[in-house]
């Protein structure tokens, strides 16, 4: 039996979501004392709070408050290009004419920054171990494009990548290195012996307080460097490049990208929660662990010698004899229903017949139509054009793709129960009757 919701399963009253924001009640205490003392700006308390505080969580010296995760990803990436190959002209990007090496399973903030720097974004496959960069890969793309010098990493759903390997190959090649952290906040790897903090382990490093995430301001970002320097010119430039002089003089392009003191009190409110909503996603993850357990698929994966995540999002991928047939197009999946198989598109349904929201995993970009002319490597080399009409060579699939369609990230909420998580349970055990 395949799954088919005949009305025996009735939905949730309240829709459970994939992870949706988690009010303590401070949030509101801070963004009034913003309102009350009239600093209803991008100056204020608030921010300087919680640079402070963010700073010294995290483990860097600098945090700079931003309007959202890409604000910050993206002027981290304009600073790395102006490092690396110096101040543009006003109408042109930093990276213009280079090629940066880009994770491809990721969130499209992660990487467009490139882009909007003038850059091209090479796309470097996935691995099984954490389902980040494959550090294979990476040396691979070194030996075909020797020349690059920037490399764009994301810890996807709050699981650290192979940092060290990856560290290693940057400083090799001469690379500086761009964390994307928006999704792993809190969650830690241990470089050389020690433990510490994603978001301090690149050059320039960002983080989310998107709605969804581990915590939120509703909105917004910060910029994470342990240069004093760096941490001056993004303050500079994302409120509009002024120069000291007594009207607006500008020498370099501006940006309006400053965080606003009422999103700052939100995210002041909430820090002191995020240990407890580490805990609860945490008690998520094992329970669909534990719950799941027998079926065949496997929860997303961490290596725990080397990394804590913080399970923001608990995801699995089917077992590849496993999965029933299933199609995508650019907009829609189609599926056939077989006995004790199933797939993603089968998964999400049944979940969302009950009032619970799922997702697919990130769409590999180097499969996305916009990217679709960009480079891929894979830890074999060039990832593009690999399959051979005259030659039977099996699957030719990439690691990215095979765990887009094999995978799916599951109803992660921290205010959903135990005993809404079950009823989820039993709707993906149906699925595989
Ligand atoms: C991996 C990743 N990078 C970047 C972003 C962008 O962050 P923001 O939404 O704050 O701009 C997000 C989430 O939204 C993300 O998941």
């Amino acid at each position: 039996m395949t799954f088919r919701n005949n009305g025996d399963l009735q939905p949730f009253e309240k829709k459970v979501w994939l992870s949706s924001p988690t009010m303590h009640g401070d949030e509101a205490k801070y963004m009034m004392e913003a309102y009350d003392t009239n600093w209803m700006s991008t100056v204020g308390k608030n921010i300087n709070v919680i640079e402070k505080e963010i700073a010294e969580f995290v483990g860097v010296k600098y945090a700079v408050a931003l309007s959202s995760g890409t604000a910050s990803l993206h002027l981290a990436t304009k600073l790395a290009g102006e490092k690396i190959y110096g101040q543009p002209k006003p109408n042109e990007g930093t990276l213009k004419g280079h090629k940066v090496f880009c994770s491809d399973m990721t969130f499209d903030a992660s990487i467009n920054p490139v882009a909007y720097e003038d850059g091209e974004a090479v796309f470097i496959d996935t691995e099984y171990d954490t389902w980040n960069m494959d550090p294979k890969a990476l040396e691979k793309a070194f030996e075909i494009y020797p020349d690059v010098r920037l490399v764009v990493i994301a810890h996807l759903y709050g699981t650290p990548g192979k940092i060290d390997e990856i560290k290693t190959i940057c400083d090799k090649h001469d690379a500086l290195l761009i964390e994307d952290a928006a999704e792993s906040l809190g969650a830690e790897y241990k470089l050389n012996g020690k433990w510490i903090e994603t978001g301090s382990i690149g050059d320039y490093n960002a983080i989310s307080f998107n709605g969804n995430k581990i915590i939120t301001g509703s909105c917004g970002g910060m910029f994470l460097t342990d240069s004093r320097e760096d941490a001056d010119k993004v303050r500079k430039w994302s409120t509009q490049s002024r120069e000291d002089a007594p009207w607006y003089q500008h020498e370099e392009i501006g940006y309006n990208y400053r965080m606003s003191n009422v999103v700052a009190g939100v995210v002041r409110g909430q820090l002191p929660y995020l240990q407890e909503h580490i805990a609860q996603k945490k008690a998520i993850y094992e329970r669909y662990k534990e719950g799941l357990k027998g079926l065949p698929l496997k929860m997303n994966p961490f290596d725990p010698d080397k990394s804590r995540p913080n399970y923001w999002l608990s995801c699995l991928i089917i077992d590849e004899e496993a999965m029933c047939k299933q199609v995508r197009d650019d907009n829609k999946a189609i599926y056939i229903p077989e006995q004790g198989r199933s797939c993603p598109t089968e998964i999400l349904e049944a979940i969302a017949s009950i009032n619970a929201e799922g997702r697919p995993i990130w769409k590999p970009m180097h499969s996305q139509p916009i990217y679709r002319s960009h480079a891929f490597i894979t830890s074999k080399g060039n990832g593009r054009g690999q399959s051979n009409a005259y030659i039977d060579e099996g699957k030719a699939t990439d690691v990215g793709m095979d765990i887009f369609q094999r995978g799916l990230c599951l109803p992660s909420d921290n205010k959903m129960t135990a005993e809404e998580q079950q009823k989820i349970i039993e709707v993906i055990k149906m699925c595989f009757r």
